[in-house]
């Protein structure tokens, strides 16, 4: 089979890395890539929001099966372009997609469904956002509805915080994706992933994984696109991987279904751990990044026969194999990142990677004219260890980034940390 990934992050390098590896696979492309995809894959220079030049370069090359990688052109609708087209394309369709496009939407679902979730109230006059938000207090979330690259949501300590966020919205910061405001009730509690395959009818889930949002250690700083995660989330316990499936998984599959959107994809679900149980903070329509970098390692099972029974409407003749190995997953980010940064800084120690259960996925990475290798972007590349426990992954992990190096490097020194309290309370 001919394989189009689209994207060009840390998570479709996993994809490209992962799919390379199935023996139904003869031949992978990836719109438009990064420098360290282009040695798993053909990096081709189609943007991934270019929908129709994608559509051209997919029936050119005869393609057999495009995974989409990112948001925004699940959210553009190309699903639907490719099927229309009669191609084989892997991720929601632009309704189902809404899930992640419109966080009004994914609420509407959540309280039609029961699906466990904050108490939230949708505004799209800011004047009434903030007449709810002297009548309740804080703390609380203010989010705004569409897409925002992660900085969507605005945690507020109290009101004059709360009413500050809905201001910066109302004057435009975050544009079109502004115009319809949430307010949500603060949830406590610690925060997992849990991603599923879903064919529309049937859900697996994935192994967990915990991301790394904050930019500095101790969960300090500015919120970041992820600066590292691990797989299994040790707060996932057997209890919670069942009813994380049934109290949140397949309602949600069920509801959209009957919805008319039927849901073929990956379904991650961003969850709090609160006292009363799992709570849905975000729903996103693709795979995590980073928790894709965490999470395809571990999988024992060819990536492609699922993918192929989720279009197919197949996914309950699947089952997937897990390799019982923890995986830690460190970010290497340029320094300033999330805020402004430098370009361009050549990145050396690569060959010296070498441990067999380690793996470097980039991110952000080119080659200059002299063919060096260097940084082009916020989150650059990220290193995945594999280990029987998670201690020794975490080890494993940070002596490989301590070979790498690039001038101004970032990261953070506490991933999967957390993981290891769980360990000490069993
Ligand atoms: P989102 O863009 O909705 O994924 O939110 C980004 C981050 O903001 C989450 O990963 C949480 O850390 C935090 N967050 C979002 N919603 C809530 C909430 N209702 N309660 C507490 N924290 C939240
Ligand atoms: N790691 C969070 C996300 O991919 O949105």
């Amino acid at each position: 089979m001919k394989i189009l990934i689209i994207g060009s992050g840390g998570r479709e390098h996993a994809l490209a890395w992962k799919v390379r590896k199935s023996r139904w696979v003869t031949k992978v492309y990836c719109a438009p890539g990064n420098a360290g995809i282009s040695q798993v894959a053909e990096c081709v220079p189609v943007p991934d929001h270019d929908v129709r030049g994608l559509l051209e370069f997919a029936r050119a090359k005869e393609i057999d099966l495009t995974i989409v990688g990112p948001e925004a052109p699940l959210a553009m609708g190309i699903v639907d372009v490719f099927k229309r087209k009669g191609l084989k394309i892997f991720g929601p369709t632009r309704a189902a997609a809404r899930i992640e496009s419109s966080k009004a939407y994914a609420k509407f679902i959540m309280e039609k469904y029961e699906i466990p979730t904050a108490k939230t109230e949708v505004f799209t006059r800011p004047q009434d956002a903030k007449r709810y938000i002297k009548n309740i207090g804080g703390p609380l979330v203010v989010k705004v509805d569409g897409l925002a690259a992660g900085k969507g949501a605005i945690p507020c300590e109290d009101e004059i915080e709360a009413l500050k966020a809905v201001d910066r919205i109302a004057k435009g910061e975050f544009g079109e994706a502004g115009s319809k405001i949430l307010i949500e009730e603060y949830l406590v509690g610690e925060e997992a992933s849990i991603l599923a395959f879903s064919d529309g009818r049937h859900v697996i889930p994935l192994e967990s994984a915990q991301d790394h949002k904050r930019a500095y250690d101790d969960d300090k700083g500015p919120n970041t696109g992820g600066m590292g995660a691990y797989s299994p989330a040790p707060v996932i316990t057997k209890d919670l991987e069942s009813r994380i499936y049934d109290e949140i998984l397949l309602p949600t599959i069920r509801g959209l279904a009957s919805e008319g959107c039927r849901y073929t994809g990956i379904l991650y679900v961003g969850l709090m751990i609160t006292n009363e149980g799992p709570k849905v903070i975000e729903f996103n329509c693709r795979f995590g990044d980073p928790e894709a970098q965490a999470i395809l390692p571990r999988m024992a099972s060819d990536f492609i026969k699922p993918v192929l029974a989720c279009i197919e409407g197949k996914l309950d003749k699947v089952k997937l194999r897990w390799s019982r190995n923890c995986s830690v997953n460190v970010v290497m980010a340029s320094g300033g990142y999330p805020g402004k940064y430098e370009k361009g800084k050549v990145i050396s120690g690569l060959e010296k990677v070498g441990a067999e259960s380690s793996v470097v996925f980039h991110s952000g990475t080119g080659y200059d004219e002299a063919g060096r290798l260097i940084t082009k972007g916020g989150r650059v590349l990220s290193v995945t260890s594999l280990a029987p426990s998670i201690q020794d992954a975490i080890h494993c992990a940070y002596q490989e980034v301590g070979k790498i190096e690039f001038e101004g490097v970032h990261y953070r020194k506490d991933i999967a940390r957390r993981a290891l309290y769980h360990m000490e309370d069993m």
